[in-house]
């Protein structure tokens, strides 16, 4: 497709039950033209997050009712390949809600610069939402302390992988909870995890409670449901649990209520159930980036990402993820 038109991939429909790859479809439109004061970008790398599919059920406040006939939302690295703004040049590099499509206008001021580092899609992922909110929900809301045992849900996901490993550098043991076996081998082998648990085993909350023998004292929870649930018993008094997000719930058009226990078991075990989004942390973003490099460089956290190749494979990269096929953050590679 030459470049004087623009690839998008549009919400056909709002998903009934699961979502299906022909919830959405790829069209061709005119290329966006900046006006004063904005910039043109041309889509690089788009991360793809299970919360998205929150979007989509009407479940995110912060993401407005759903919607169809518009382009499918996200967030992207971009280069700016026209500017009408003293801020940007030609060739900067950018994070923008660019949406799936392949180009896009923004006003300057709606753009955050990216440093040009050797992967930009970090910005998608590790030093992107997902990385933030692993940072802040983890410190900021679990305050883990050395000894603890912190459990994560979602373990082998965009932000279940970075918890974990956050939580390690702070003294904790580590057990991830996850949906396949291969990926919590994973986990404890390439990550340092002490320990997981396979969500989807008949023992498994037999199988969490042999791993965590000193109880939890801060849950992670990425996934809401049964999960949450068996975390729910096994938490030590003054536990945290940290609510980050409800992935168990999302691909559905009945989501379950929540668990038993709440709030019988928070008050008889002093415990803290918080829920946090990652825009509350805005003005700490700069810090945190620059810890979680620092990390990096000393080989202290990695980050994993799962790569997609083209726009037209997202809508069938996101299915996938919902039902668990992605390690790490996916990311739809759109062009170098
Ligand atoms: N609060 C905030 O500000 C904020 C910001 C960003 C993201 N979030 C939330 O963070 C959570 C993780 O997002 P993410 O982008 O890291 O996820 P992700 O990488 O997209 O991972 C999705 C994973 O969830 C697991 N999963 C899917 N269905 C499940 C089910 N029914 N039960 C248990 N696990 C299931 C699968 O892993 P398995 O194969 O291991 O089951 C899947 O690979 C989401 O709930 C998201 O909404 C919150």
């Amino acid at each position: 497709m030459a470049d004087t038109e623009n690839t998008q991939v549009l919400v056909r429909a709002l998903p009934e039950g699961q979502l299906r790859v022909t919830d959405f479809e790829v069209t061709h439109a005119a290329m966006p033209v900046p006006g004063d004061g904005e910039v043109l970008c041309q889509t690089l790398a788009i991360g793809i997050g299970a919360g998205q599919r929150a979007g989509l059920q009407g479940s995110a406040s912060y993401a407005g009712a759903p919607t169809t006939g518009i382009v499918m939302g996200g967030q992207a690295v971009a280069r700016v390949a026209r500017s009408n703004a003293d801020t940007f040049a030609v060739g900067d590099l950018v994070l923008c809600a660019s949406g799936w499509q392949a180009w896009s206008v923004h006003k300057a001021t709606a753009l955050t610069r990216v440093p040009d580092i050797d992967d930009p899609a970090a910005y998608v992922g590790v030093l992107g939402t997902n990385g933030l909110t692993a940072y802040f929900g983890l410190l900021a809301v679990g305050e883990p302390r050395a000894g603890d045992t912190v459990v994560v849900s979602a373990a082998a996901g965009s932000v279940g992988h970075l918890v974990g490993q956050i939580a390690r550098l702070h003294g904790t043991r580590v057990v991830g909870i996850t949906g396949s076996d291969a990926k919590g081998r994973r986990l404890v082998e390439e990550l340092g995890f002490d320990a997981f648990v396979n969500h989807r085993d008949a023992g498994f909350r037999a199988a969490l409670k042999a791993a965590c023998p000193a109880g939890i004292d801060v849950y992670f929870d990425n996934t809401g449901g049964d999960i949450l649930g068996a975390a729910l018993f096994r938490m030590n008094e003054f536990g945290r649990i940290v609510c980050c997000g409800v992935v168990s719930q999302y691909d559905t058009s009945s989501p379950a209520p929540g668990p038993k226990g709440v709030p019988g078991l928070l008050v008889n075990k002093r415990l803290r159930m918080q829920g946090f989004l990652v825009f509350d942390y805005a003005g700490r973003y700069a810090q945190a980036r620059a810890t979680m490099r620092g990390w990096m460089q000393a080989g202290r956290l990695t980050a994993w990402q799962d790569e997609v190749m083209g726009l037209e494979n997202a809508p069938a990269g996101f299915v996938d993820l919902l039902a668990g096929g992605n390690v790490g953050t996916r990311v739809v590679r759109v062009t170098r």
